[in-house]
């Protein structure tokens, strides 16, 4: 197959952030493997040292390193692509990024222990971040094989409510280090946070408090300038099987329990009434929350970002789940 047409055409890091359980990780793996889609290379990164991709992806624990831990979905015509993943901790790559910038040699552990770490990130409280956005934007930057080392990069990254200030924080080390080599690493890190490269996801659900925290966080970036917004991507949804004439309706308790026993007798169930009673009780319930999901989706069509919908996965998050969470996404035209 040829290329296709998405909507991120030109995007090469793709930051997931969300209210805290939205479903940031899962969507994250779920993008990578999307993305990777068509022998593409991704690298899907966690920043928050808590080993969520290996437990999704149901490996060992991963070290601060780049392995490959999935194949992406193909179909005959494709080839297949890699996802890679990476577990950044800020101690580790700024060790690397001495080693790389003065060509040194550093016992990893030793400088640990002399608290080289402790003294730089108290000197500057914002190097924490930058070294961890650093090395996205140094994977997206790195060369190889004649051309590119990733397609693209996924980060799992911090929730909502420290994004802002996580995407941002080159800003104030520059201000900081007004001069030499954080300086420069820094605005390196700001050029790509800041160019059409890099956009931010929004993992929600359909509920009041994780799309308020969406909308909040959408403002925020537009606020900050320059980072861009990307997609909302509306997790765990349910569809009802009811037509949108009858969901008021049942939304009201109008439902007929007379009519809901007929098509209970018809499914060879026997019912003396009190069934058909329970179902119309719980139709109507759902009824309600499909009706207050819909109020939610007008709400987040207003940032004017494009939505996804990922479905919920009745049967327990597995590979085969995230896999169709990839093809959803990749059906939506995201990847
Ligand atoms: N579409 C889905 N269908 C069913 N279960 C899901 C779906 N998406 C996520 N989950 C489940 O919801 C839980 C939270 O997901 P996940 O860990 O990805 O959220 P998170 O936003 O990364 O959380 P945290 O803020 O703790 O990092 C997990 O148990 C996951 O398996
Ligand atoms: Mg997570």
């Amino acid at each position: 197959m040829g290329t296709r047409d998405t909507d991120w055409e030109g995007v090469r890091l793709h930051v997931v952030t969300g209210k805290g359980g939205t479903g940031k990780t899962t969507v994250a793996g779920a993008l990578a493997l999307a993305l990777a889609s068509g022998g593409k290379k991704v690298l899907l990164m966690e920043v928050e040292g808590r080993q969520g991709i290996a437990q999704l992806f149901d490996v060992p624990p991963l070290p601060y390193a780049e392995r490959k831990i999935a194949v992406a979905p193909t179909s005959l015509a494709e080839h297949p692509g890699d996802v890679f993943a990476l577990v950044a901790d800020p101690e580790s790559a700024l060790i690397e990024y001495l080693e790389m910038f003065y060509s040194m040699k550093l016992a990893g552990a030793a400088l640990t222990r002399l608290g080289v770490f402790d003294f730089a990130t108290t000197i500057a409280p914002g190097l924490r971040d930058v070294l961890l956005t650093g090395k996205a934007a140094e994977a997206v930057r790195r060369k190889g094989g004649g051309g590119r080392a990733y397609d693209a990069v996924v980060m799992d990254a911090p929730p909502t409510g420290r994004i802002g200030r996580f995407l941002n924080v080159s800003t104030e080390i520059s201000g900081l280090a007004k001069v030499g080599p954080i300086r420069g690493h820094a605005d390196t890190v700001q050029n790509v946070i800041r160019s059409p490269q890099t956009v931010v996801h929004f993992v929600t659900l359909l509920e009041e408090m994780p799309v308020q925290e969406t909308l909040d966080g959408i403002a925020e970036l537009r606020a900050l300038g320059g980072i861009r917004a990307g997609a909302i991507m509306i997790n765990m949804t349910r569809s009802l099987p009811l037509p949108a004439s009858q969901l008021q309706a049942a939304a009201d308790g109008q439902l007929d329990p007379d009519l809901i026993a007929v098509g209970l007798k018809a499914a060879g169930l026997d019912d003396s009434g009190q069934l058909a009673a329970e179902l119309a009780a719980e139709l109507a319930g759902q009824a309600k929350t499909t009706l207050g999901q819909q109020e939610q989706r007008d709400r987040l069509a207003e940032a004017g970002q494009p939505c996804y919908d990922l479905p919920w996965i009745s049967d327990g998050m597995d590979l085969a789940g995230l896999y169709r969470l990839a093809a959803a996404l990749r059906t939506q035209g995201a990847a």
